[in-house]
């Protein structure tokens, strides 16, 4: 069985996976259907091969801070738990939101009238996630 199929029978009645839309050195990202708020999400599922050869301790601290924080630029954590064995969380679907996918959509983008403090102080938070995540 591959992980499609076996992450879809262990989210049986809560989530319906749609496709995959991303992956990273430590996860696949999966657009799926909310089926319990009526909604698109994005579904992130740690890979089964790290889990058993690093572990799931950077995944779970991914999951714990992301719970703990509520910032604009910041996706919140919607759920998590795990299904049949694997570990996921759940996020807003965030595809075509990249600066390339609104430039090539829009052409054009208009001026944030968005302080430059605040975006300062965004980045700065993010690197220092970045720095211990
Ligand atoms: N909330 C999201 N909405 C849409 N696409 C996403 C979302 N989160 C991640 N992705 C896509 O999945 C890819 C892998 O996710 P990422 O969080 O970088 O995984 P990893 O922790 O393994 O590096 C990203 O590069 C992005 O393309
Ligand atoms: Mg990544």
């Amino acid at each position: 069985m591959d992980l499609v199929q076996h992450l879809d029978r262990g989210l049986a009645g809560r989530y319906a996976i749609d496709r995959e839309i991303g992956q990273g050195g430590m996860a696949i990202v999966f657009l799926a259907h909310d089926l319990r708020h009526d909604r698109k999400v994005a579904l992130k599922v740690l890979r089964p091969e790290v889990a058993s050869e690093i572990g799931a301790d950077r995944f779970l601290r991914e999951i714990k801070l992301a719970a703990g924080l509520t910032h604009p630029h910041i996706l919140p954590l919607y759920d998590s738990g795990e299904a049949e064995g694997l570990l996921f969380y759940v996020m807003p679907n965030m595809e075509g939101h990249s600066l390339r996918e609104r430039l090539d959509a829009e052409g054009q983008l208009a001026l944030s009238t968005e302080p430059c403090e605040s975006r300062a102080r965004s980045l700065q938070r993010l690197t220092t996630l970045t720095a211990i995540t």
